[in-house]
């Protein structure tokens, strides 16, 4: 049983589950990233959930200053004041977190990087010994929320995500918030593509990020069956490679023509 059952809110006597999204893109509305969410959270609307989406690039969050003082003078409360504290309590009181940033030099956005750093008053200073021998944070909160992770990137090759994947793994292994999905999207500027050869290609890959958005709500996870059709390269890629140096050409010689 999931975690995140316990903090379903009562709205108007339906039960509804919390979802709060966290866009880490610096493109914010314009981004990829974006579309990803908005598409997930509407499955997961249709399945009854309540939803938020934020545009991390419209907040105020300073970097960790690394004085501990949510582990000491002030227990599970960071001292800097900024846009964290509201978005933290948002955060603690959702039944799912999705975390969606783009993949920037293998791994998060530097925003989204501040933004889990800034986490840290959820954990607990104390270390324990896992079954493995692996020495892991205890929990301070009982309730935390499930995870569900979203990126995209600009290279065709889904290796793009390895780092991702292990920096959300650790946290999962912290044992606080738990590992529910991962949506991972190579050659994601596809998705903003206007071109009539494409448009069932994305409708497609959009109505699945809808059904996993419904799924994560309904089983909090994604069926073998969505995550194998999630993983399927929207387009071979040596056409994506033809097509993305195409149109850098074309973006360089259209300033080169405005000079001339
Ligand atoms: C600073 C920077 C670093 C990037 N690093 C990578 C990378 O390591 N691997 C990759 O596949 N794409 C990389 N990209 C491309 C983005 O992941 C890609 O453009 C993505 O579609 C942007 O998503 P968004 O519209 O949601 O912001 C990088 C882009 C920027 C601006």
């Amino acid at each position: 049983m999931c975690r995140a059952t316990h903090r379903r809110e009562d709205v108007e006597g339906i039960k509804k589950m919390k979802i709060t999204a966290i866009n880490g893109s610096p493109r914010g509305l314009n981004s990829t990233t974006n579309i990803m969410i908005e598409e997930f959270l509407s499955g997961a609307r249709e399945a009854g959930a309540q939803t938020e989406n934020i545009i991390l690039c419209e907040k105020k969050i300073q970097d960790c200053l690394g004085c501990f003082s949510c582990w000491s003078k002030t227990p599970g409360k960071c001292v800097i004041k900024d846009d964290m504290a509201e978005l933290f309590e948002m955060i603690m009181s959702s039944d799912i977190t999705v975390f969606a940033s783009p993949v920037y030099v293998g791994g998060v956005t530097g925003i989204m990087k501040n933004f889990i750093d800034r986490l840290l008053p959820a954990t607990d200073p104390h270390l324990k010994m896992d079954r493995d021998g692996i020495a892991r944070h205890v929990n301070q909160h009982e309730n935390h929320p499930g995870m569900v992770v979203i990126s995209n990137c600009g290279f065709p090759d889904p290796d793009c995500f390895k780092y991702f994947r292990s920096i959300f793994s650790f946290i999962d292994s912290q044992g606080g918030l738990k590992l529910l999905a991962e949506i991972y999207l190579s050659e994601g500027p596809l998705l903003q593509v206007n071109d009539q050869g494409l448009s069932t290609i994305i409708q497609i890959y959009r109505s699945l990020l809808r059904k996993a958005g419904g799924e994560v709500v309904k089983n909090q996870a994604i069926s073998t069956k969505t995550q194998i059709e999630l993983e399927k390269p929207l387009i071979p890629y040596d056409l994506y490679i033809e097509m993305g140096n195409k149109y850098w050409n074309e973006k360089k010689q259209a300033k080169t023509n405005e000079h001339a």
